[in-house]
C-alpha cells in the first residue's frame, strides 16, 4: 500500500479486484439457483470494477444517464441493464433507451406513462417492472429502510392492487414484473431472509389480487457490509434455503424460470476492496481534545455523514506495504478523553470523519489507512465542495497494478447563455 502512496500521493483510493470477485463469487452461493445478480453502480460506479463484475455474469442497475455511461463503458450488454430509481425524467429514459436499454423499474404510475412515451419518442418496446412498497417487513436488524414505511420509493401494495392498467401492456410498454428493495445493510442475516420471504409472499398477494403473473421478480437486496471500520462480510449462507423454500411454495415454476429471480447489490460486492489512504497534515489540541487533520475529507469520504447515515470511519496505521490487513486495529478503546477527531482539511465544523478515534500519537506526516471503502466512498462524497481535486484511484489485481485515474470536476459552457 506505502508503495501507491509514494507514487501518487494522497487521497488515495486503492481498490483490488480479487476481493471483488469473491465477494461476488460467495453472495452467488448464498443466493438460490437460478437466479440473476445485479450490481447497484451507485455503490462505486468506476468501470474496471462494474467490468470485473460483468466478466463474472453480474449485471448492470442503474439509476441515472452518468451511471448508464459508466456501465456502457464497462461493457455491459445495453440489454442487459436494469433502469431503477425515482424520478427518472423523459430525458433520462429516451437517452437509455436509445443506447440499447429495455428493461426499467417503475415507481408510480406517473412514471409509467413516462416511461410509455419514451417508449413511443423512441419507437421501441420496452419491458417494465413495477417497484412494490410492500407492507409487513420484518422489524429489527435493518440498516436503512427503503420501503415498508411511508417512502417515496414504489407504489404502496394497496394502490398496486388497484388500477388494472398498472400491470397491461399498453403502445410499445410491456409488464414483465415486480421489484422490491425493502431495506439496505441488513446485517442480520435472519431478518434479511424475512425480508425475502415477506417480498415473495408480496408478490404471490399482487398476482392473487390483479391476475397478473410476473415473467421476473427483483427480490433487491440489502446485503450488508461493513463501513469504513474494519470487519468482514456476514456470512448470508443460510438464505439459500430460505429464499428456496420460499419460492417453492409462492412459484413452485421458479427453477424453471416462471418467474425469473433477480438480486441487486451495491455495497456488499465492493466495499472490501477498497482502502483510502490518507496523510496526517496537522496534529493539535483544543480544549482538552486532540484534533488530526487528514487530507481526506468529506470530499473523499463520507459525503453522506450529514445524514447521519454514516458510522465512524477507522483509519489505521499504514506500516506495512500492504500486507495483512490489520482488521481490528482501529476499534476505538482509549478513554474519551484520549480519543481523537478525525477532521478533514475542508474550511468547515462539519467535515469530521470520526469523533472518537483510537489512534495513539500520530504525527504530521503519518500516513493512515481507512479500510472496506470500496463501495460509498468517493463518489458519495461532497466531490466539488472547497474545490480541492478529487482523490486518485487505483485498481491492483494481485501485484499487479492495472488502473490509475482521477476524476475530474468540470465546467461546461452552455451555448446560448453567453452574450
Ligand atoms: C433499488 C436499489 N437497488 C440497489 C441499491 C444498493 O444498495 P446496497 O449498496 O446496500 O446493496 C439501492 C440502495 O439504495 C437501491 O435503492
Amino acid at each position: 500500500m506505502i508503495e501507491y502512496a509514494e507514487r501518487y500521493g494522497t487521497p488515495l483510493y486503492v481498490y483490488r479486484l480479487e476481493k471483488v470477485r469473491e465477494a461476488a463469487a460467495a453472495l452467488r452461493r448464498a443466493l438460490p439457483e437460478p437466479c440473476r445478480l445485479y450490481y447497484s453502480l451507485k455503490a462505486n460506479p468506476h468501470p474496471r470494477i462494474v467490468e470485473e463484475l460483468a466478466a463474472v455474469g453480474v449485471q448492470a442497475e442503474i439509476s441515472s444517464s452518468g451511471e448508464l455511461q459508466a456501465a456502457l463503458a464497462a461493457g455491459q450488454a445495453a440489454a442487459d441493464i436494469l433502469y431503477t430509481g425515482p424520478g427518472k425524467t423523459l430525458r433520462d429514459m429516451r437517452m437509455a433507451i436509445r443506447a440499447g436499454v429495455r428493461r426499467f423499474s417503475v415507481e408510480s404510475m406517473a412514471e409509467r406513462s413516462r416511461l410509455a412515451d419514451a417508449a413511443a419518442d423512441e419507437a421501441k418496446d420496452v419491458d417494465y417492472l413495477v417497484r412494490i412498497n410492500a407492507p409487513g417487513a420484518a422489524a429489527g436488524g435493518t440498516g436503512l429502510r427503503m420501503t415498508g414505511v411511508p417512502s417515496q420509493f414504489g407504489i404502496d401494495f394497496d394502490q398496486a392492487c388497484v388500477p388494472p392498467e398498472l400491470f397491461r401492456a399498453a403502445g410499445r410498454l410491456r409488464p414483465l414484473g415486480m421489484h422490491f428493495f425493502p431495506a439496505t445493510n441488513v446485517a442480520d442475516p435472519a431478518a434479511l431472509a424475512r425480508e425475502f420471504e415477506l417480498s415473495v409472499e408480496t408478490a404471490a398477494a399482487v398476482r392473487a389480487k390483479t391476475g397478473f403473473v410476473p415473467s421476473l421478480i427483483d427480490l433487491g437486496g440489502g446485503f450488508a457490509a461493513p463501513f469504513a471500520r474494519p470487519g468482514d462480510l456476514p456470512d448470508y449462507s443460510g438464505l439459500r434455503q430460505v429464499l428456496e423454500t420460499a419460492l417453492d411454495r409462492c412459484f413452485p415454476e421458479w427453477r424453471h424460470g416462471r418467474p425469473a429471480i433477480a438480486f441487486e447489490s451495491g455495497r456488499h460486492l465492493t466495499a472490501q476492496c477498497g482502502t483510502l489512504l490518507t496523510t496526517v497534515l496537522d496534529v493539535k489540541r483544543s480544549g482538552g481534545r486532540t484534533y488530526v487533520i487528514l487530507d481526506a475529507g468529506t470530499h473523499v469520504l463520507g459525503g453522506m455523514s450529514g445524514l447521519g447515515r454514516i458510522m465512524a470511519p477507522a483509519a489505521v496505521p499504514c506500516t506495512d506495504a500492504g500486507r495483512g490487513d490489520g482488521m481490528g486495529e482501529g476499534a476505538c478503546s482509549e478513554p474519551a478523553e484520549n480519543a481523537t477527531t478525525l477532521v478533514g482539511p475542508l474550511c468547515t465544523p462539519l467535515d469530521v470523519l470520526n469523533r472518537s478515534a483510537s489512534l495513539g500519537r500520530p504525527e504530521a506526516g503519518d500516513l493512515l489507512r481507512i479500510p472496506n471503502t470500496g463501495a460509498y466512498g468517493l463518489t458519495a462524497s461532497l466531490l466539488a465542495f472547497l474545490s480541492h481535486p478529487p482523490a486518485t484511484e487505483v485498481i491492483v489485481d494481485g501485484a499487479d497494478e492495472v488502473h490509475v485515474r482521477r476524476l475530474e470536476v468540470t465546467a461546461t459552457q452552455l451555448k446560448g447563455v453567453e452574450e
